[in-house]
């Protein structure tokens, strides 16, 4: 069993073994998180290869920060949003990068930090923030928009069929401060069904409303292909179909890129049963060809 809270990197090996890192090898890691396959990318690469690590959040990159420490000058460490990757890269010596990955989403630490209002089991302020610098939290959202944009919002971003009966009840009950009273909003709406919380849909499309994620990834794809060396790879985990989507059309129709992954690398089952937030991942790698 997992400590709650501590954070098991996903597809570790497959992730490595995409980026196949070696000595004097520039990579990129824009989701740095614990720093798991960060760490990963610096022992294969010892012992001259470097690690530039982005994260949004600068408790991650606190963690990460002692978690890589080991490895000195060999690995650094930025607080940015990873839409920023091409920039960062050339003012720090990583372009052109021999490898780049982005791990998305949140991080187990981060679900549990019932402060940041990501779990509709902790009691925290309903804020989702990767990066507390940003404005909008989830609350502003929910207590903001009118009943049609929180709809529509849930449905795009949550794929909720249940979006209009839940934009209703909250509307009804607002002003919701709490992820608890949320997830205890939507419940009373939609009733309880089978093992999956009803709120799961609508915590998904807040946190990516709050934190403009299908934005962000598109605008980092262009960036991470200019980025990288020929030869260069680059390896994404995504955990929904709305992320994997965006991947996967991007690396099919880019001409600088081959696609190493017809089928996305999922986990094997004995990973899914270890670790159950591994369950939903898809791992697809490209090599830059020109
Ligand atoms: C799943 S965790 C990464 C875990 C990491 N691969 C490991 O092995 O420890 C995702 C991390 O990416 C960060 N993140 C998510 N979106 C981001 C973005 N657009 N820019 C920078 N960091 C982001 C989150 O704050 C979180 O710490």
């Amino acid at each position: 069993m997992s400590q709650a809270g501590v954070h098991i990197s996903v597809l570790y090996q497959p992730v490595i073994d995409a980026l196949q890192p070696h000595a004097d090898g520039r990579y990129i890691d824009g989701t740095l998180g614990a720093g798991g396959h960060a760490a990963g990318i610096l022992q294969a690469s010892a012992p001259t290869g470097r690690l530039l690590g982005l994260d949004a959040d600068t408790k991650a990159l606190a963690v990460a920060a002692q978690n890589l420490a080991r490895y000195g000058e060999r690995a650094l460490l930025i607080h940015s949003n990873f839409e920023n990757l091409k920039s960062i890269a050339a003012a720090n010596g990583f372009d052109p990068a021999d490898g780049i990955v982005l791990d998305l989403g949140l991080s187990s630490m981060q679900l549990a930090d019932a402060e940041r209002g990501f779990s509709f089991l902790s009691d925290g302020a309903l804020d989702m923030r990767f990066n507390a610098d940003n404005e909008t939290t989830a609350a502003e959202l929910v207590n903001a928009l009118d009943e049609k944009g929180l709809a529509d919002l849930i449905f795009e971003y949550g794929e909720e069929h249940a979006s209009r009966r839940i934009a209703r009840a909250i509307v009804n009950a607002r002003p919701i401060e709490t992820a608890t009273q949320l997830a205890n909003v939507i419940e009373r709406a939609v009733g309880r069904h089978g093992k999956i919380h009803p709120a799961t849909k609508t915590f998904q499309a807040l946190r990516i409303a709050v934190n403009r994620e299908l934005e962000v990834i598109e605008n980092v794809l262009p960036q991470i292909v200019d980025t990288l060396a020929p030869g260069g790879r680059v390896a994404i985990i995504s955990f929904h179909s709305l992320e994997d989507r965006r991947i996967k059309n991007f690396f099919k129709s880019s001409e600088r890129l081959r696609v190493l992954t017809k089928h996305p690398i999922r986990p094997t089952r004995e990973e899914s049963i270890a670790n159950s937030r591994s369950r939903s991942a898809k791992l697809r790698v490209a090599e830059k060809i020109l």
